[in-house]
């Protein structure tokens, strides 16, 4: 269970999940592709419902209390997805015509479909180079930042996005000390601070910290329930009550508001009790890939794997990224092409060690093929 949730965790779901590879491909594009545990089904099923736009469903407004709690916010608002979640915030905190700050690789850059600029009409920055993994420091702001200017000429900057952890940059954790470092340079700047916490849980585990401590030096943050915590759907924003229940009426204006939501929000609380503490397992499982590509020919694993996602670059000879990801779709593994050299592996509750291991020893026998000089690796672990 999530530090400083109340209800018990009895290891049941960790036994009930991670075996359920077996029937189709080892799925490992993404942790969003598990599909709800048997016990998840049941808490749907048995979910307390009403209307929410009426503030009637008991379920969702009891998984809004718990989120606020656990991430030390006063309030807390249920959306249909994580994109909603940040395109809220950075409605929320900014006018149209501002410059937004973000980290090189943010997901509110590469995969909101353009969100930023046609829903609130902003223009993103970004802060730090691709081969930083999304983490930059407090100079690195400081060199982007645009001071306003009494002729108006240069756009306001009002808001830093950080992402933590940071999909594209493979998982990354944001080390403590430089998060406190670039939060506390950006509030002397004068920035709201908004962070993207889709796999915050992941960097809380990583860290043995709570999320509320990784949550606290932002004004708002949006959770997901639906990457490595394995429900169908679901995000939260949090912050302050006034700000949450602005984003009540955007969530309206963008058509997020749900009715009998408690089915959903029931997967939320069923994951946020029983998924939390087996996410250390998909952090073991993403290690035992890497360990097993690493030296591979023609490969070369970006490191280093803090939590569930594996990036790896395949190097000149090697084949490019959709052949390996279309050979492996055609030895039973789905992985991601994540740029034309590079291919993404997640770990998630639906595959197993074995899972893993089985993938790895694909990818290491069709580099074998194109590398055939070198010895075949057998099964290491
Ligand atoms: C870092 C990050 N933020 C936000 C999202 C958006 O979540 P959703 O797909 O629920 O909109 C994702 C999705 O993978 C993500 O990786």
């Amino acid at each position: 269970m999530v530090p400083g949730m109340s209800s018990s965790f009895d290891g049941s779901a960790t036994k009930e999940a991670g075996t359920r590879s077996a029937d189709g491909p080892i799925d490992l594009r993404s942790d969003t592709v598990t599909k709800p545990t048997a016990g998840m089904r049941a808490a749907i099923a048995d979910a307390q419902v009403g209307d929410d736009l009426y503030g009637e469903d008991p379920t969702v407004q009891a998984l809004q209390e718990q989120v606020a709690a656990l991430l030390g916010k006063e309030a807390a608002l249920f959306v249909p997805s994580g994109t909603m979640a940040n395109q809220l915030a950075l409605r929320l905190h900014t006018r149209p015509g501002d410059d937004v700050l973000a980290s090189e690789g943010a997901h509110i850059k590469w995969y909101e479909a353009g969100a930023a600029a046609a829903l609130a009409g902003l223009q993103l920055v970004t802060v730090g180079r691709a081969e930083q993994s999304g983490l930059f420091d407090a100079a690195e702001l400081r060199a982007v930042y645009q001071p306003r200017r009494s002729d108006h000429a240069s756009p306001p900057m009002t808001l830093l996005c950080l992402e933590n952890t940071h999909n594209r940059g493979g998982g990354r954790v944001w080390p403590q000390a430089q998060l406190a470092a670039v939060c506390a340079e950006a509030r002397r700047l004068g920035l709201r601070l908004h962070l993207d916490g889709a796999r915050l849980w992941n960097a809380a585990v990583f860290l043995q910290t709570s999320p509320r401590d990784l949550a606290a030096p932002f004004d708002t943050v949006s959770v997901c329930l639906s990457k490595g915590l394995g429900a169908p759907a679901g995000s939260l924003l949090c912050g302050g009550r006034a700000e949450i229940d602005q984003a009540r009426r955007y969530r309206r204006m963008y058509g997020g508001s749900m009715r009998q939501a408690g089915v959903l929000a029931a997967a939320g609380v069923y994951a946020l009790t029983r998924h939390y503490e087996r996410l250390h397992i998909d952090h073991d499982n993403a290690r035992l890939m890497a360990n097993h590509l690493r030296g591979l020919p023609g490969v070369n694993v970006v490191s280093p794997i803090e939590t569930n996602i594996v990036l790896f670059d395949l190097m000149d000879g090697a084949p490019d990224a959709d052949f390996v990801v279309r050979a492996l779709a055609q030895r039973g593994v789905l992985g991601s092409a994540f740029g034309p050299r590079r291919v993404r592996l997640v770990t998630h509750l639906d595959v197993s060690r074995d899972a893993c291991l089985t993938a790895a020893q694909q990818v290491c026998a069709i580099l074998e093929k194109t590398f055939p000089s070198h010895e075949p690796r057998g099964a290491r672990s």
